[in-house]
């Protein structure tokens, strides 16, 4: 069995015979990576993702997860996935859903690790015991996280992972992520979130125009479309506007873009202000 958790190799997606999404899409995730894949709405990263999970088929080309092509029921044994439209079912309550999950990896529930596994995520964790139903949006979404992560897969793959969350939520959400990740533990999600992208993917695969238009770190993004903000690197990038960062990039986190000092002359030899004339009192 192949140690490549991800290989896509020319995939191509139409639907209805006419309309191409995607097509020749090539690149692999490597063990231990969190990888991120980014575009705008509608560019196709639900649909290759739906296609690495073979839930649709490629038209052209195919995956391999660990070795083993993605059509075999077996390649999916070792990942689990979290869509992007995540509703568990209503009546479950919250453990009923995770030992649910579970049973498809012959796993039975253990509630202490449930438990802190959702006070990680910033679920209450006495709500696992009320059904799903009474759940708000962020809540469910964290049920659906925790139900991933409780499988311990070498390979997640999760389809906006940050949609619903509030900030904090986001940033336990990273912490969670960091810590999962290990030489065995493979990460690779979709999001529109570019400063988590930032903050916590060793790589980033950009889909654009039905292909893929850049791969690497986000510091080579940065560096290669001229940006030390990933969103606008990512905006130069699909833009079609290739530049080279006029200074290196050397931070890794956003950085807040400092203002045009002001010019010289302004501040070298600033004339004293001639006083403006009074106006004459009228008599
Ligand atoms: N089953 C389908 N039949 C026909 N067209 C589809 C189908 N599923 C997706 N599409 C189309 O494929 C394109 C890509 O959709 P997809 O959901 O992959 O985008 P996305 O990149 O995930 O967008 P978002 O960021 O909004 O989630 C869209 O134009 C969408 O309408
Ligand atoms: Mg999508």
């Amino acid at each position: 069995m192949s140690n490549i958790p991800l290989k896509i190799t020319n995939v191509g997606k139409v639907f209805d015979k006419k309309k191409r999404v995607i097509s020749d899409i090539n690149f692999n995730v490597n063990k231990g990576e969190v990888f991120g894949l980014i575009g705008l709405n509608g560019v196709g990263k639900t649909t290759l993702i739906k296609v690495i999970l073979d839930l649709l088929q490629a038209t052209e080309g195919g995956v391999e997860i660990f070795g083993v092509n993605s059509k075999k029921f077996e390649s999916r044994k070792k990942l689990a996935y979290l869509p992007e439209k995540f509703v568990p079912s209503q009546l479950l309550k919250g453990n009923e859903f995770l030992n649910l999950s579970l049973g498809y990896y012959d796993k039975k529930l253990d509630i202490k690790k449930a438990e802190a596994g959702a006070d990680k995520l910033g679920l209450d964790p006495k709500v696992l015991t009320s059904r799903v139903g009474k759940y708000s949006k962020g809540m469910s979404q964290k049920l659906g996280l925790l139900g991933t992560f409780l499988t311990e897969a070498p390979l997640l793959i999760l389809d906006e992972p940050m949609s619903g969350l509030d900030p904090r939520a986001r940033v336990q959400l990273k912490d969670y992520l960091l810590e999962y990740r290990g030489k065995d533990r493979t990460i690779f999600f979709s999001s529109h979130i570019l400063s988590d992208i930032d903050e916590i993917c060793d790589r980033v695969g950009v889909i654009h125009g039905g292909g893929l238009k850049f791969i690497g770190t986000p510091k080579e993004m940065k560096q290669q479309f001229g940006d030390e903000i990933l969103e606008r690197a990512f905006l130069n990038c699909i833009d079609g506007k290739k530049t080279v960062a006029k200074k290196p990039v050397v931070a890794k986190k956003a950085v807040v873009k400092k203002k045009a000092p002001a010019k010289k002359t302004a501040t070298k030899k600033a004339a004293p202000k001639k006083a403006a004339p009074k106006k004459a009192k009228k008599s």
